[in-house]
């Protein structure tokens, strides 16, 4: 017998490819404060809050700043990152995302969104799939940011389902950490090396499928 009840999908790299605006965004905010920021130091951005991505960009520009000053200046990117995702259309949704999301719920399983995105609203509803998942989760809801366990146990509770029948896709170191945290099952949606506590990595979810999923995780 399977237990698979539900499957729990981050939005950013997994649904959508949100990283390029995010890059965008943080890059124009970098240049106005006039340094360098690079494709490879907005890898170390994936998955991380926009307080603690804000952090490190300061960081790689070794710039100091009060609490309120870097408040401002979150704001002042998310403004920018907004602009760019308002005109987002739902010809950028992810090879496969849609589709797997289709089959799983005909084969009833649950969706949930486990995002650490305060954007997820806006994104769901620009590309069309806010009425594909069962339950939304993101970061207007759970402020504990991933690794820690809490949007994906929050996910499962709304869901009505236990952590261990519950199947995380993530893009990001993070958010494998935090499905294991949350003794949940993990797909990994990318480069195995940097994936490599996930149970699973997939390039994509081009060709994953509902049998798939109950073969790689059958007890
Ligand atoms: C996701 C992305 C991160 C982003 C975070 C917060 O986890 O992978 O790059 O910083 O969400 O997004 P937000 O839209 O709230 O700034
Ligand atoms: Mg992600």
């Amino acid at each position: 017998m399977n237990s698979i009840k539900a499957c729990i999908f981050d939005l950013d790299g997994v649904v959508v490819d949100t990283a390029k605006y995010h890059y965008l965004a943080w890059r124009r905010l970098a240049n106005e404060l006039g340094f360098e920021f690079t494709e490879q130091h907005n890898e170390r951005l994936k998955g991380v809050s926009r307080m603690r991505s804000l952090e490190i960009l300061l960081e790689v520009g070794g710039i100091a700043l009060p609490d309120n000053e870097m408040e401002k200046l979150a704001s002042k990117k998310n403004a920018w990152y907004v602009e760019y995702i308002q005109k987002m259309t739902p010809s950028e949704i992810l090879p496969g995302a849609k589709e797997l999301l289709e089959e799983l719920r005909c084969n009833g399983i649950k969706l949930s969104l486990g995002s650490a995105s305060k954007n997820s609203p806006l994104i769901l509803e620009r590309i069309g799939l806010k009425n594909h998942f069962d339950a939304i989760v993101d970061g207007n809801s759970v402020t504990i940011a991933k690794p820690a366990p809490d949007i994906f146990l929050t996910a499962a509770k709304k869901l009505g389902v236990e952590p261990e029948d519950c199947v995380v896709f993530e893009d990001a170191e993070a958010g494998i950490e935090a499905a294991i945290n949350a003794k949940m099952r993990t797909v990994g949606i990318g480069n195995p090396q940097i994936l490599n506590r996930a149970d699973v990595v997939m390039p994509n979810l081009k060709d994953f499928t509902y049998s798939k999923l109950i073969e790689i995780f059958k007890k």
